[in-house]
């Protein structure tokens, strides 16, 4: 089974699954296919996380997140007075990181590939080439990017047309840059052709990637962050991103409470996991950034001991505030634009894997000559300490910007066994919520008993430390919760965002049987045999 944010991309996965090739097969066809038939999120020009189970039980993740160009400087968005440039981390050619998702797919293959690449590549470019149908999802979002598309862009642009639902959009250029890479391999993006246009592209428009930034480029395997909770092992992506240290902080923080009891979305429920998230969203702030770069004492960091000193001074009679809340002092005991996809195979392997261009769009810079969007990941570095990125999260020091370094992420790609034997697979895209959404679909179906599906439909909610609120999405919370939730003295903002992430999920019903959980906030599909 494969579960995207397309009903294409899940197809052309579960496909390359019907035909013998494995779950990483799969993996690199769905994110192809999503670089086409979902350019918001799915990419080439971007970046992303793997995290994978084998049949045999071994785990292990890639990190092919995009790194900082060679000559990135930790103030390239501060104007003189040391002030943020606006936009400058965001739109346009200096927001890009050098991108890894070419590297990370042809790493895969090597390591664990079945089939040929040609095999793989094929119904891609078939795709491009034949063209995708716009969803009525689909035409809003490129409508609401056009005023930026026009504003980045020196030309109009592909996706800068009034393209509408049930319209066809074909991808010639494309299609082209993917067969040159099916052909020459992964050297065509990072050394060949491609990285020729692509670095003038760039600095034509005033960024600074060179064709040395490309051919430096390199996907890392990592080893993930694996914790228990209850007969739950929980696996899951390592730093550079924050999600699988983050995550296993904030279970671990509640592991003590009877959420079961309290019921799904009750008020000590969401008192609990609330206080859970503060917590860990200033550790994630202070200690958390590309491990190359920065010593993480990870160990610590999600320890028993220490974690229970963080909830220490939680009760229940009143919220705790994000201003009296710092790090921890470990010393002491010693996105939204995002995409995730979920695959199971015929052999028992499972992908979990989150892809991004970081917003939607990424840069909104377009290389029409290649036929694919550029990230803005350089965003998720903090540009100035102290100071929020878009999603309004507050970075460190550890996570300032250095030449080669990889920036933070949040994203959160998990799989989880049961008793020894695999149990779900999980992720979602939804920059800061994606950690929080990945704990509520693993609370709803472990604690609360739901299938897979109605966890991922659940109401969901998020708490990031600062800005010291609780973002729900808009009218799920009955007026007299969110009346009991402010008399404990908790921010309740449900306007923030129309959702809070986009979970796709697969849960092992038996040996035979798989549920897929699509979430219905996009236009994400499962697909399997
Ligand atoms: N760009 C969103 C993330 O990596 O968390």
């Amino acid at each position: 089974m494969v579960v995207s944010a397309r009903k294409e991309a899940s197809k052309i996965g579960s496909d390359i699954l019907k035909k013998g090739g494995n779950a990483f097969d799969a993996m690199i066809a769905t994110e192809l296919a999503l670089a086409v038939v979902y350019p918001y999120a799915g990419n080439i020009g971007g970046g992303g996380f793997m995290v994978y189970r084998k049949y045999d039980g071994k785990t292990g993740c890639l990190d092919y997140r995009e790194k900082a160009p060679l000559l990135a400087t930790k103030s390239m968005y501060l104007d003189e007075e040391h002030n943020i440039i606006p936009e400058k981390s965001t739109l346009g050619a200096m927001a890009i990181g050098v991108p890894g998702t070419i590297a990370g797919i042809f790493a895969v293959h090597e390591k664990f590939g079945t089939l040929p690449i040609k095999e793989i590549f094929q119904p891609i470019i078939n795709l491009a080439n034949k063209g995708i149908v716009v969803t009525e999802k689909q035409a809003k979002q490129i409508c609401s990017k056009q005023a930026n598309f026009l504003k980045v862009n020196k030309d109009s642009i592909l996706f800068s047309k009034k393209w509408t639902t049930n319209d066809t959009i074909v991808q010639t250029e494309l299609g082209r840059t993917l067969t040159r890479i099916m052909q020459n391999g992964r050297d065509e993006f990072y050394k060949g052709e491609t990285a020729k246009v692509l670095s003038s592209f760039i600095q034509d428009n005033g960024g600074i990637i060179t064709e040395e930034d490309l051919a430096k480029y390199e996907a890392k395997w990592r080893t993930p962050i694996t914790f228990e909770y209850d007969n739950l092992k929980i696996i899951s992506m390592s730093p550079p991103s924050s999600g699988g240290i983050c995550l296993a902080q904030i279970m671990k923080m509640i592991e003590p409470f009877d959420l079961h009891d309290f019921g799904h979305n009750a008020l000590k429920t969401i008192q609990v996991i609330t206080e859970a998230e503060r917590r860990s969203y200033a550790d994630r702030s202070f200690y958390l950034a590309d491990p190359d770069f920065v010593d993480i004492p990870s160990l610590k960091l999600i320890d028993n001991t220490y974690l229970k000193m963080r909830m220490a001074d939680f009760s229940f009679d009143k919220a705790t505030r994000s201003n009296d809340v710092s790090h921890g002092n470990i010393t002491i005991i010693e996105s939204n634009e995002t995409t995730h996809y979920s695959i199971i195979d015929q052999f028992g392997n499972a992908v979990s894997a989150t892809t991004t261009l970081n917003g939607a769009y990424g840069s909104k810079l377009y290389c029409s000559r290649l036929g694919f969007f550029l990230n803005n990941e350089m965003d998720d570095f903090s540009s100035k300490p102290g100071v929020p990125n878009m999603f309004g999260l507050i970075g460190g020091d550890a996570n300032s910007i250095a030449s080669e370094k990889r920036m933070l992420s949040s994203m959160t790609p998990t799989i989880i066994e049961k008793d020894g034997s695999l149990f779900m697979v999980v992720g979602t895209p939804g920059g800061s919520t994606i950690i929080t959404s990945v704990l509520q679909t693993i609370l709803n179906v472990h604690e609360f008993g739901m299938t897979m599906q109605e966890a991922v439909n659940a109401p969901r909610f998020h708490h990031q430390w600062l800005p010291d609120e609780i973002r729900t999405e808009p009218n799920t919370f009955s007026t007299g919760l969110i009346k009991k939730l402010e008399q404990l003295g908790y921010n309740i903002n449900p306007k923030h965002s129309p959702v809070i992430g986009k979970v796709d999920g697969i849960l092992v019903l038996d040996d035979k049987t798989l549920e897929g959980g699509a979430d219905y906030r996009g236009d994400d599909t499962a697909v399997g045999f």
